[in-house]
């Protein structure tokens, strides 16, 4: 499974990069308005860290003006950038253009098996359903993951999900055992995959008995 990070905060992500597991990076409006930062300069140092899928969302609520910003924002970096479309009628319009123009989207705001098998059928590279969104109104967001990735596998769609509005390492581990083509996941939430109670007694119970070894 891919692991794209979801975070327009360059510190962040050029700490993850470090790492050297980062596959990709999906930031939306909210996520850009918390750096403070201009929209463009701050995509600009994002795809100059990052090479793989960077989406960034449009805020047009027509076709035409959904393709004419995706046609803006691809020349910033026309092979990893993608655009985000939300799901709706206009949204699936301008995704079948975008992906007849060879520019890769991601439709977001995913909350139904329909809407994705709808949003793969306008030809999406990807779609991004939001888990955590589902769970804060009761509703079971995995299930929708698990149904999606039955559906794709079904009729060999080639569009990728990428598991969204991820909360908890818990989500992660389930994306991953449905077999969830990527999961794009806070530098929290990444933070807390790292670390176990039992690795860290571990590494002291190590250090502290190499300390007993007799030196020369
Ligand atoms: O990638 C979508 C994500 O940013 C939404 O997350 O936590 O605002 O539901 P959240």
């Amino acid at each position: 499974m891919k692991i794209f990070i979801d975070s327009a905060d360059v510190k962040e992500i050029r700490e993850l990069a470090s790492w050297g597991i980062i596959d990709g990076v999906t930031t939306n409006p909210s996520l850009v308005a918390k750096t403070g930062r201009e929209i463009t300069e701050c995509v600009t140092e994002i795809c100059q860290i990052v090479d793989g899928p960077i989406s960034v969302e449009v805020i047009s609520t027509d076709a035409v003006g959904m393709v004419k910003e995706a046609e803006e924002w691809a020349k910033v970096n026309p092979k990893n950038i993608t655009i985000k479309i939300p799901m709706c009628i206009e949204g699936l319009k301008a995704v079948k253009i975008l992906t007849e123009n060879e520019i890769k989207t991601n439709v977001t705001l995913i909350f139904s098996p329909n809407q994705a098998l709808l949003a793969a059928k306008a030809g999406a590279t990807f779609i991004s359903p939001f888990v955590g969104r589902l769970d804060d109104i009761s509703h079971f967001g995995m299930e929708i993951v698990n149904d999606v990735v039955q559906i794709y596998n079904n009729y060999g769609f080639a569009t990728e999900i990428i598991v969204a509005s991820v909360r908890n390492p818990l989500h992660v581990v389930e994306a991953a055992r449905m077999g969830a083509h990527i999961s794009t996941v806070p530098f929290g939430v990444l933070k807390q995959m790292v670390g176990h109670p039992l690795t860290d007694a571990g590494i002291k119970k190590f250090f502290d008995d190499y300390q007993k070894i007799p030196k020369k």
